[in-house]
């Protein structure tokens, strides 16, 4: 059976990863998958719910029972236009927290899957190539230095015209980045076969560009 083919995106916060991977699938006409959200959707809820980040069995069942749709670029969580609250770095770094455990994991499996349609999908996150697509057709670990991306993220919030702090955002950046790579189950980490860009020094369409010529190599080779 023929599997429609798989971008699979992965890197730390803030590397720009999400802009890269859906200018990718507009390009392709490919669909497109910010996993995440996902994660971002269940520390959401659970903090609604009030339940305990440390609460392993209680999240895995919250995610399971989760009901979320992505409609026109809106992303609604039972039924509530949740898009920009999920963006909020309280939520990020409660994601980061919820993310640790594999019962939350296993249970956003089956719906990152189901994003795979054709003509193709690019997925962006944290284990695409190690772990949800590891028969992707591409597989890139998209970077920057800390500096770099704290320095992307501090020109955003200010853009949207959010106070912040450069080095707050940079000490919050350094302790997502030690949780996602260190954590037992599905680290961030340079998957078996993934091509690394570091985009420190460059501009969103340079990487666009880097990616798709890879991804056109590789189908020329196929
Ligand atoms: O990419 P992001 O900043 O929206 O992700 C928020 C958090 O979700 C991130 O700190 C770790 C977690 N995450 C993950 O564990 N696995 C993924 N595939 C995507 C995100």
């Amino acid at each position: 059976m023929n599997l429609p083919p798989v971008i699979a995106i992965d890197g730390p916060t803030a590397s720009g990863k999400g802009t890269v991977a859906s200018l990718v699938a507009e390009k392709l006409g490919f669909h497109y998958l910010d996993s995440g959200a996902l994660y971002r959707l269940v520390a959401l809820g659970s903090q609604k719910a009030a339940i305990d980040p440390k609460n392993g069995l209680e999240l895995g069942i919250l995610a399971k029972n989760l009901v979320i749709s992505f409609k026109n670029g809106q992303i609604l969580l039972n039924s509530e236009n949740v898009t920009e609250a999920i963006r909020a770095e309280s939520i990020g770094l409660r994601a980061s927290a919820i993310a640790v455990h594999p019962e939350v994991r296993q249970a956003l499996v089956g719906v990152q899957h189901g994003f795979r349609v054709f003509p193709g999908l690019v997925a962006d996150g944290r284990d695409m190539a190690s772990v949800i697509f590891p028969d992707a057709a591409l597989k890139v670990f998209l970077t920057a230095t800390a500096k770099a991306r704290a320095e992307r993220r501090y020109k955003q919030l200010i853009a949207k015209g959010i106070p912040a702090k450069l080095e707050y955002l940079l000490q919050d950046l350094q302790e997502r980045d030690a949780r996602d790579s260190s954590r037992g189950t599905a680290p961030l980490l340079l998957a078996d076969g993934a091509k690394l860009l570091d985009t420190s020094e460059l501009s969103v369409d340079q990487a666009v560009k880097t990616v798709l010529d890879w991804y056109q190599s590789k189908v020329a080779s196929f």
